[in-house]
């Protein structure tokens, strides 16, 4: 039992936390997608990069592909939130695939932008993470017009046409402060280099990591619920760590928390990436109680309040069902 005047460890638990706008929208186009045309569904690529939303998708019947050809001809394809070139869209009329476009609107923005600058002949500088979806799909909107940035170290390296027309753009779900490095790095090379119109990092992203800084150097250990393979949820490992955290970890469920993180802790922050469900960071929520950890203070740093309509091919489709 407790001492007397021992302290119940305390979790800072960060808000907003867990979905955005876009991956509640691409999660619900699935499931309406399911409900309407019956399964199965297919879906190109992992829809958010959540390993328990996929699995729960599958469940329902979605059948998740790497590419067009892998989808039966004549079916229905749901296209990711990350954003696709439009080649994929090119494929998906080829063979005749009813294809509902999950792409997040403010990925989009990014590809609009894209377009725009490619039809001035800029060169566009995308800071991005190689091999990242959402980049191979906006790279594929201007391929002759964009030039992969993957960090600062890569900034020495960029080759341009004409340094008086440059433009840089970026993944929605980048660390802003790594971004404000790589692009001050840029803006010594090319001291004409224009931004982009509006923030190109999304509102999401930028509310988990500025509330996950407010918390982090209270923190002897930050979880993260989140994939590995989520952008923005291993950007917030990196912000509490860089914020102060002692220790951080990404976990896709609490079962994954070793109790060695804990033994020292008594303060424990808790935040999730903006594909994961909230009964997740629940699972946490218990676990750590189990563990003492039983003084439970949520900080809130915005509130969130976008939400974005269903795609427009998928709300027909519902509407001439009705
Ligand atoms: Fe969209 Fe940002 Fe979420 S780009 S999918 S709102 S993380």
């Amino acid at each position: 039992g407790a001492m007397p005047n021992e302290r119940a460890k305390r979790v800072l638990l960060a808000k907003p936390r867990g979905y955005c706008a876009g991956v509640d929208r691409a999660v619900e186009t699935v499931e309406k997608a399911l409900e309407l045309y019956g399964p199965p569904v297919y879906v190109r690529k992992q829809i958010v990069h959540n390993i328990h939303v996929v699995r729960t998708l599958e469940q329902g019947g979605a059948i998740f592909v790497d590419e067009n050809d892998e989808v039966p001809a004549g079916s229905i394809v749901v296209f990711s939130a990350h954003g696709v070139a439009p080649e994929v869209h090119r494929q998906a009329e080829q063979r005749d695939l009813k294809a509902i476009d999950a792409t997040c609107p403010l990925v989009t923005k990014v590809h609009a932008e894209a377009r725009r600058f490619a039809a001035d002949d800029y060169d566009i500088l995308l800071i991005g993470h190689e091999g990242h979806e959402e980049v191979i799909g906006t790279t594929g909107e201007a391929p002759d017009h964009i030039t992969l940035v993957d960090g600062v170290d890569d900034v020495a390296n960029v080759k341009v046409r004409n340094p008086e027309k440059v433009v840089w753009l970026s993944q929605t779900t980048l660390s802003v402060d790594e971004t404000m490095e790589t692009v001050a790095a840029l803006s010594d090379r090319f001291p004409s280099l224009q931004a982009p119109p509006s923030d190109d990092i999304c509102y999401a992203t930028q509310n988990r990591q500025q509330v996950v800084k407010e918390i982090a150097a209270e923190c002897d250990v930050v979880i993260v619920v989140g994939s590995t393979n989520s952008s923005n949820s291993v950007r917030l490992v990196e912000v509490a760590l860089q914020a102060g955290a002692r220790a951080g970890h990404l976990v896709d469920y609490a079962h994954e928390i070793e109790d060695a993180w804990l033994a020292d802790a008594s303060t424990v922050g808790v935040t999730s990436g903006a594909s994961v469900p909230e009964e997740l960071v629940q699972g946490v929520l218990d676990h750590l109680a189990g563990h003492g950890f039983t003084d439970l203070t949520e900080i809130t740093s915005v509130k969130e309040k976008l939400t974005f309509s269903l795609p427009r091919e998928l709300v027909l489709d519902m509407r001439a069902a009705e």
